[in-house]
């Protein structure tokens, strides 16, 4: 039996994927390595923030399946590759999973299969990495015998307005032929898709989408601390600034970038450059300045803790939002994490409510969750919102507590210090 899509790799983005597959229709099977992740999505059970329960039934009785039975590779008419790209420990590209699902791929290779590369990676990928390696395992020649592309995601976990179908989709292909197949399928699942002239095209307009926000987001973390110096409340210019109809998009400072792009992506590119034999200078400032934030945010909760006569050390400290961005349960990254280590080296006594984190791990120590907030709040000597989940800002200006240190911006107050 062939399979019109077989989605390679069940995450954050393989998932929604899956998902528009079959609500427009498609027979779509899902293979991915963890034999756990396969079972309870069979189960009906989702492990992803944007697919409940109920939309992975949606999808079983639409006929989509899970499984880690690579056989199935060679019933796909149609093969998009989402597997994860990390960074290794010296913050060079880790293509491990890429090269693992493009060897499954190739030794089970059928002619006239359509691959594509969904994964974030640096310009070259899709042609000097993947397509040696189908080539070799399979014995059959892209543009000819089968057809490549490349197209990013950009999928914004938690975003309730734009999702798979109506955020337009970029497409490049090995040949021309290879553009028009892939364009053929995603027009059967999203309203737009756009073509690029080639796969190197469509991998760089992803990593210059997230170099663009992190390069901006870091600008605004380096005039938050300014700012602050200089008296000002930043987030009231930007308020201001945005009012301008042309040439001016709002970003916004905060405790410093987390989830999988913006502090990891341009690391590709910054790799790629490197290989050139000099440096993306904005990527590398940026990283520097945002990756101090965690430690700033530490330093302003030392002032604050002192204005009040108290020393960080045995203070206890409530965080508010654990994630790395609100409303979302995923934690990779998160800046949350190095500001809690920060503050836990100061000595303080640090506790964290955050409904979508069970358990939150730093160093090996769990850290004590709170679930009576309000009860939390007023015992604490200092609260951080470092995550505005809505059920968060429900609470908000937090009446009951004595001193709060906002790194969002979002909530004014008499106890409230903006960052
Ligand atoms: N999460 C996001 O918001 C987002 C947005 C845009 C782009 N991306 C990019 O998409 C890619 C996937 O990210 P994600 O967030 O979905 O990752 P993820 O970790 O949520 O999911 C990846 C899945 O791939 C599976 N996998 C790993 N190796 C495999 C292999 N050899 N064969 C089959 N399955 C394998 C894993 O078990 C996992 O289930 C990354 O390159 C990422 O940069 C992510």
């Amino acid at each position: 039996m062939s399979h019109q899509l077989v989605v390679v790799g069940l995450g954050y983005v393989g998932m929604p994927l899956a998902q528009e597959a079959v609500r427009s229709g498609l027979s779509v099977v899902g293979f991915d390595v963890v034999a756990s992740t396969v079972s309870s999505l069979n189960e009906g059970i989702s492990h992803i923030d944007d697919l409940s329960d109920a939309d992975v039934d949606e999808m079983l009785s639409g006929g989509f399946y899970a499984t880690d039975d690579p056989a199935v590779l060679a019933t796909a008419e149609a093969i998009v590759i989402c597997v994860p790209t990390p960074l290794r420990d010296d913050t060079t590209p880790d293509l491990g999973a890429v090269e693992a699902a493009s060897t499954t791929i190739g030794s089970l290779l059928s002619p006239g299969t359509l691959v594509v590369l969904e994964s974030t990676t640096y310009p070259g990928t899709t042609d000097d990495i993947v397509r040696p390696i189908l080539e070799s395992h399979s014995g059959l020649r892209a543009g000819s015998d089968f057809n490549l592309a490349y197209s990013p995601e950009r999928i914004d976990p938690g975003n309730p307005t734009f999702g798979l179908r109506n955020t337009p989709k970029v497409v490049g292909g090995y040949t021309d032929l290879c553009t028009e197949r892939a364009v053929t399928l995603y027009e059967q699942v999203v309203d737009t898709v756009v073509r690029t002239v080639g796969t190197r095209e469509a991998e760089m307009a992803k990593l210059l989408e997230n170099t663009y926000r992190h390069v901006n987001i870091a600008l605004m973390n380096e005039m938050a601390i300014f700012s602050h110096e200089l008296g000002l409340d930043l987030w009231a210019s930007i308020d201001a600034a945005r009012t301008k109809p042309f040439g001016f998009q709002a970003f916004y400072p905060g405790p410093g970038v987390g989830g999988h792009c913006i502090p990891i992506d341009p690391n590709y590119l910054s790799y790629a450059v490197r290989s050139l034999g000099y440096q993306f200078r904005f990527v590398e400032l940026a990283q520097e300045i945002s990756g101090r934030m965690p430690t700033y945010v530490a330093t302003r909760a030392q002032q604050l803790l002192n204005e009040a006569r108290k020393p960080v050390n045995g203070s206890t400290i409530l965080l508010l939002g654990v994630t790395y961005k609100a409303n979302i349960s995923d934690e990779r990254e998160t800046p949350a994490r190095p500001l809690a280590r920060r503050l836990l080296e100061m000595g303080a006594e640090l506790e964290y409510f955050d409904p979508h984190v069970d358990e939150f791990e730093v160093d090996g120590a769990i850290l004590a969750k709170v679930d009576d907030l309000p009860g939390a709040l007023a015992a604490a000597d200092l609260v951080i919102l470092v995550q505005p989940h809505d059920d968060i800002l429900e609470a908000a200006p937090f009446p009951e507590a004595s001193l709060v240190l906002d790194t969002r911006g979002v909530v004014t107050g008499p106890s409230i210090e903006r960052l």
